[in-house]
């Protein structure tokens, strides 16, 4: 197997920086991929938190004006990966989110400072600090642009590759950045970054290109469809030869019930009694009253319109009617989180919320809930069910994308051939989410089914290997594609 060089270029990376799955994916990709002989680095913006996590490091490249200010890229090796840092004050330094401002809005410069990523990512591309990756992978709309940039350059390029999380993001701008965002006037064309009259950033990667991937087979056939593609369908049928669709795996040791720091007891499925003692700690730490055959159902999630959450509260005083219990932590939406924090009102000692990000509690939900919901109304891949999978919460999944990927329902056959893990429904509506949480309760009844389909779940492999050796194919793929 001939050893590949490759950068990666996102805008998150965990353990540095992270909003959502997509940093668990950055953080994850590079060790998964040294194991296919692909030596992957990274280039991330060089935000506040970033920069106090990881060290300076040796500057690379310097730039004297990246879009109205000075920048430079550092190189630094973590955990024996290399990292590029973007640093760029006038684009990164600011005390608000990743994409927003304190007050929620999107900065009024992020078609800059995302343009900037893409073009340094594209000079490293180009081989300006002498790594001449051989693949540039590009994360998301953030990091779009640098196919772009790479393909209008007249320099020879290595492959590129673009990786569609969520295409609910597209970074689109008005028509009026073209000179300013470097990019040529034949660049605005249909066939370049041109997207309905105006700048799309992620429509131009997915355009110029050479390969195209999203995160779960499903999710792939999903978006050539008007009701998931969201403008972008029709480019994506066009391009359905060059599309495919991988499916993430997860961090096996930071998401390991049998070695987890932050829960109350460990244990593996030889052990599932154990969970008992995690389950209490997780009522007591929530306010929960402390009923050992309450069936408590567990959510940890973005709190906005994708996630379908708002069907929950929809169906909560039918879950409440029974023995259910309800631990729930999320951040998002404000008007979805006052109304859990109502609903926790409502139901003391049946509902226990808390809004805001937490990385223990996270961990908690998954080793103490008997299920785990994730009823989004689209979902690229999820990685919550598969951290539940390891955990032995049972999910309940809608049937869509990387859910419907990496859940086997407990329907009938499956329980017979004793292969469910977790149960799916469909379509994602408040009546189809109100009978798989009762069918869920039934089952969790019958204590012996219960405990064959947390076995199942916990024996599947959700681990990086599958997918690794799919990237390293599809790099190598894409490589031979573009000398040939
Ligand atoms: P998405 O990226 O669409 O939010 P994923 O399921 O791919 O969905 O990834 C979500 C990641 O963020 C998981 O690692 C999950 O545990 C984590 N997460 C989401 N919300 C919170 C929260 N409030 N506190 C801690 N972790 C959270
Ligand atoms: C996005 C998607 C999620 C996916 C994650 C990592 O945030 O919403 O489904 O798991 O990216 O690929």
């Amino acid at each position: 197997m001939s050893s590949l060089r490759a950068l990666a270029i996102a805008s998150e990376m965990a353990p540095f920086v992270k909003t959502g799955g997509l940093a668990d994916v950055v953080g994850a990709l590079p060790h998964a991929l040294a194991d296919e002989n692909i030596e992957l680095r990274t280039l991330i913006p060089g935000y506040p938190d970033v920069l106090a996590t990881l060290r300076a490091g040796d500057t690379v490249l310097e730039f004297d004006d990246l879009f109205g200010g000075p920048a430079w890229v550092h190189a630094a090796r973590h955990h024996g990966v290399v990292i590029y840092t973007l640093i760029a004050p006038h684009l990164y330094a600011r005390e608000g989110g990743l994409y927003t401002g304190c007050d929620g809005v999107d900065y009024p410069d992020n078609a800059f400072r995302f343009a900037a990523l893409a073009w340094a990512g594209a000079q490293i591309g180009l081989g300006a600090d002498g790594f001449a990756p051989d693949v540039v992978h590009a994360h998301d709309w953030q990091a779009a642009l640098a196919p772009a940039y790479m393909h209008y350059a007249d320099h020879p390029r290595p492959a590129t590759i673009v990786s569609i999380h969520n295409i609910a993001f597209q970074g689109k701008f008005p028509k009026a950045l073209l000179e300013p965002l470097r990019l040529p006037q034949r660049a605005f064309s249909i066939d370049g970054v041109e997207y309905y009259g105006g700048i799309g950033f992620l429509k131009a990667g997915l355009q110029l290109a050479d390969r195209i991937t999203t995160v779960s087979p499903s999710y792939a056939r999903e978006i050539e469809t008007p009701e998931f593609g969201m403008g972008l369908e029709g480019l994506l049928r066009a391009r359905a030869g060059h599309v495919s669709g991988i499916l993430n795996g997860v961090d096996e040791e930071a998401w390991n019930p049998a070695t987890d720091t932050h829960i109350e007891t460990l244990y593996d499925h030889w052990s599932l009694a154990s969970r008992a003692k995690n389950k209490a700690a997780l009522q007591k730490r929530l306010g929960l009253r402390v009923e050992p055959d309450a069936f408590l159902v567990g959510v940890v999630s973005r709190l906005t319109w994708q996630k379908g959450l708002d069907l929950l509260l929809e169906v909560l005083p039918q879950l409440m009617s029974g023995r259910a219990q309800l631990a729930l932590l999320g951040a998002g939406d404000e008007a979805l989180e006052e109304e859990f924090a109502a609903a926790e009102s409502a139901h003391k000692g049946r509902v226990g919320v808390h809004i805001g990000y937490s990385e223990e509690l996270a961990h908690m939900i998954q080793a103490g809930a008997d299920a785990f919901l994730v009823p989004s109304r689209f979902e690229p891949c999820g990685l919550t069910q598969l951290y539940a999978l390891r955990y032995g919460a049972v999910p309940i999944v809608s049937r869509v994308g990387g859910l419907k990927d990496t859940i086997i329902d407990a329907n009938e056959m499956a329980l017979q051939a004793e292969v469910a893990t977790g149960l799916q429904f469909s379509p994602t509506t408040a009546e189809a989410l109100a009978m798989a949480l009762r069918e869920a309760e039934r089952l969790f009844g019958d204590a012996e089914t219960w405990r064959k389909i947390q076995v199942s779940g916990m024996r599947t492999d959700v681990s990086w290997r599958n997918p690794a050796r799919r990237y390293a194919t599809l790099f190598r793929d894409a490589v031979i594609a573009k000398v040939g």
